[in-house]
């Protein structure tokens, strides 16, 4: 079935502010993380049926250096430290998708910096 979007602005923020001051995101704007580890954004999705699920994630990352970060979910750490690498600049964005575990109905989908440095700029997850 076609993918739903969610975007970043509309999810829980932790450590992070909603930002505009780069072009290329979709909806209205985009998670800028704290640049500390620990801060997240907490996506509630929608899965029709228990089972993995392929999560897209959209982000941009200005920097020389890859932004890592644990995605959990419900609570449980399910891929850690995933590599959140260098685009080419902040207005450059691409995607990365991973495989992640979830129950039917509601779940909570987190993406957590694990550096200093903070997430990579997110704009949406899509599954
Ligand atoms: C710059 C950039 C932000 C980014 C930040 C960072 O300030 O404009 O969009 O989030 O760097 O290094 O995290
Ligand atoms: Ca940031």
């Amino acid at each position: 079935s076609a993918a739903t979007d969610y975007q970043a602005e509309d999810a829980a923020i932790s450590q992070g502010t909603v930002a505009t001051n780069h072009t290329g995101y979709t909806g209205t704007g985009f998670v800028d993380y704290t640049n500390i580890k620990g801060s997240y954004v907490e996506f509630t999705v929608s899965a029709t049926a228990a089972g993995t699920s392929a999560l897209t994630l959209r982000f941009a990352n200005g920097t020389a250096v890859d932004r890592p970060m644990d995605i959990s979910v419900n609570g449980a750490v399910v891929q850690s430290a995933v590599s959140f690498p260098a685009t080419a600049d902040w207005n450059t964005w691409t995607t990365k998708t991973l495989n992640v575990p979830l129950t039917a109905g509601s779940n909570k989908v987190r993406a957590t910096a694990t550096t200093a440095d903070g997430g990579p700029n997110l704009d949406r997850v899509s599954l």
